[in-house]
């Protein structure tokens, strides 16, 4: 059996993507499918939405940054609860509990085909989570499944002439998305720096793509082509 991590931004969940209750069916299609294959998978959800919103909701109020993350913890939990309770009820192998660290994930990660976490501890977005829990599992990669289609070296929004990357080296991508630390809670990048650097540490491939294709996920997941970015681990 092989490993790889994926993480899916939560905003695969959420509103900004149309169909979504298909994309969690299909989901848990494409995993069923990889399983058979011989492929063990650990899915680390992001908070997207409801993250976002209980964050602007009590930012006003609440000032301290440790305690913004908690909430937005809780979130990245309720969206991974939700892909765990779709994989069980679609008769996958997956873990009953969400993991709250690492060391707990990589347990469940060899009694079950399919492990589903959110984040673990303030400080750090759910990209790290699933880069730390890929190096802790030897896995070959690590899929960052968000909403923009590759890295670009610019926002892309607001820079009409950013250039995008079908490639790239780990340095590469560390200078574009800066230095590892955590700038404030809810507060959302390409990938996690922090993240970045421990991929960097560790020699780790990541492959950014859009997650919202799911065929772009199983082409990465197969080590086929697909649409997005290769970040080469050396
Ligand atoms: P996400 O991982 O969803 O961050 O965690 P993101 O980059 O904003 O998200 P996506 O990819 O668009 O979904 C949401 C917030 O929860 C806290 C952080 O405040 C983060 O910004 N969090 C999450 C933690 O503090 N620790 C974790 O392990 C995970």
């Amino acid at each position: 059996m092989k490993n790889v991590v994926v993480a899916a931004g939560g905003s695969l969940l959420r509103p900004e993507i149309e169909e979504r209750s298909s994309w969690l069916e299909d989901l848990a299609e494409l995993v069923k499918e990889q399983i058979s294959s011989g492929i063990k998978l650990g899915i680390v959800v992001g908070g997207g939405s409801p993250a976002r919103e209980s964050i602007q909701l009590v930012e006003a109020i609440i000032s301290d940054v440790l305690a913004l993350d908690r909430i937005g913890i809780s979130a990245t939990r309720l969206n991974a609860t939700i892909i765990k309770e779709v994989f069980q009820n679609s008769g996958i192998n997956v873990s009953d509990e969400i993991p709250v660290d690492i060391a707990q994930a990589v347990i469940m990660m060899e009694k079950n085909d399919v492990v589903v976490m959110g984040g673990t501890l303030p400080g750090h977005t759910t990209d790290k989570v699933a880069i730390e829990l890929a190096i802790s599992t030897n896995s070959e990669k690590c899929i960052i499944a968000t909403n923009v289609n590759k890295v670009y070296d610019k926002d892309p929004r607001k820079n009409k002439n950013a250039k995008s990357f079908d490639e790239m080296s780990i340095y590469e991508l560390q200078e574009i998305v800066g230095p590892a630390k955590h700038a404030k809670a809810g507060a959302s990048q390409v990938v996690d720096p922090i993240g970045v650097s421990l991929a960097l540490e560790s020699n780790l491939t990541l492959n950014i793509l859009d997650g919202r294709n799911l065929k772009n996920i199983k082409n990465a997941i197969q080590g086929n082509v697909f649409e997005g970015t290769i970040v080469k681990g050396d």
